[in-house]
């Protein structure tokens, strides 16, 4: 019997113990797991997509033409420089053709470009379809050359183009010395596209130096053409300048010295360059001026045919524009270092200049090769 009580006894104190265990692990178990899981995982998912939607903005780059170096190079500056942003980059070439470059831009709105860059072909054609851009909330930005007539524009990045007319000028005036000599000396002009803006500033800066020394006869222009609009090149075509300085050579220096070209950029100075070599025999080689660095004008200048150059460093410039669509979009300040000079007809435009250098022999490996903008053995040839 009392083995019997003892038997119970042990029993009830087993099935206590696990009565026991059983209503300690229900109140352990439940109130651990609910809150641990669901605080932890939800705030953290959200917040993370968002943000990647809003980098994926589309912006549309408009460059003129694949046929003059620097463009691509702008054009391939301004994609790389975007797309580390963040940015989509829609980025086309118009074949220096106005109505293909309108239709290009028409398509970079039609796809939802919330900013264009553009480097106008004809700076008067745009009205229309930037009006249009305006209207579907796209923002403008004039690239190194200003877009006229429009109020769509809202920034303008570009060089101090009015300076690189003055270095070109000023070149030309320390290496014929015309502060102590009396000349005469003979000069030509040429310029570029009478619809691209810059040719304004381009060539009144150089006049801006050089008109003193016409006006006293220090200089003098046998052709007689020295008015912007006569001296200009439709297209900034090297051809169209190779066509009209065979004229002028062998109608007006057959027998007489050139000893100075005031070229505003290198495609027109490589055209005067070429006629140089088949319709001009005087001993006097012309000292040539430029602008772009552009490779065959670099080798030219190597080669002694053309003196001088200036160089536009296009990474500076497509980082000034790629942070002007960086504060559009975000609505921040945008760099701006001129809100004087560029008034495009409705108004003036906010702009950043940057500046441009003079480039000749005695500092191209510092200006080229040390800054890393080309290797020896781009400019060897
Ligand atoms: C640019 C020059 C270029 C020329 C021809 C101008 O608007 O400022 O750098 O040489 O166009 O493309």
């Amino acid at each position: 019997m009392k083995k019997l009580l003892a038997l119970l006894l042990a029993l009830v104190m087993v099935f206590g113990l696990v009565a026991c265990a059983n209503t300690t692990e229900e109140p352990v178990e439940e109130p651990v797991e609910e809150p641990v899981e669901t605080p932890v995982e939800e705030p953290v998912e959200e917040p993370v997509e968002e943000p990647v939607e809003e980098e994926s903005l589309l912006v549309g780059v408009s460059m003129p033409t694949k046929d003059l170096q620097r463009w691509n190079q702008d054009g391939a500056n301004m994609q790389s420089q975007l797309e580390a942003a963040g940015y989509e980059v829609d980025l086309q070439f118009a074949a220096n053709d106005s109505a293909m470059q309108i239709s290009q831009i028409e398509n970079m709105i039609a796809n939802g470009a919330k900013a264009v860059v553009i480097s106008a072909i004809d700076g008067e054609a745009l009205g229309t379809v930037l009006a249009q851009a305006k209207e579907a909330g796209c923002a403008v930005i004039a690239y190194d050359r200003l877009i006229m007539g429009s109020d769509a524009v809202t920034y303008y990045a570009t060089f101090d183009n009015f300076l690189v007319g003055v270095m070109q000028g000023q070149y030309i005036i320390d290496t014929l010395d015309l502060a102590n000599n009396e000349g005469p000396f003979n000069i030509e002009f040429i310029t570029g596209d009478p619809g691209d803006n810059n040719i304004n500033f381009f060539f009144d800066g150089a006049m801006s130096v050089l008109q003193e020394y016409v006006d006293s006869g220090v200089l003098v222009c046998q052709s007689g053409q020295t008015e912007k609009l006569d001296v200009a090149t439709e297209g900034w075509d090297a051809a169209k300048a190779q066509e009209r300085f065979e004229n002028i050579l062998s109608t007006y220096y057959a027998d007489k010295p050139l000893h100075a070209v005031m070229a505003s950029n290198d495609s027109t100075a490589q055209g005067v360059a070429t006629a140089l070599s088949t319709a001009y025999s005087n001993d006097v080689y012309p000292i040539i001026t430029g602008q772009d660095c552009d490779i065959v004008s670099m080798q030219n200048m190597l080669d002694g045919k053309q003196a001088m150059s200036v160089f536009k460093d296009t990474r500076d410039l497509a980082a000034k524009a790629a942070e002007m669509v960086d504060a559009i979009m975000k609505g921040t300040e945008p760099p701006i270092n001129d809100e004087e000079t560029y008034d495009n007809g409705t108004g003036i435009i906010p702009s950043y200049l940057c500046a441009p250098k003079a480039c000749t022999i005695d500092n191209y490996k510092e200006l080229l090769i040390e800054s890393e903008y080309y290797t020896e053995d781009q400019l060897a040839g």
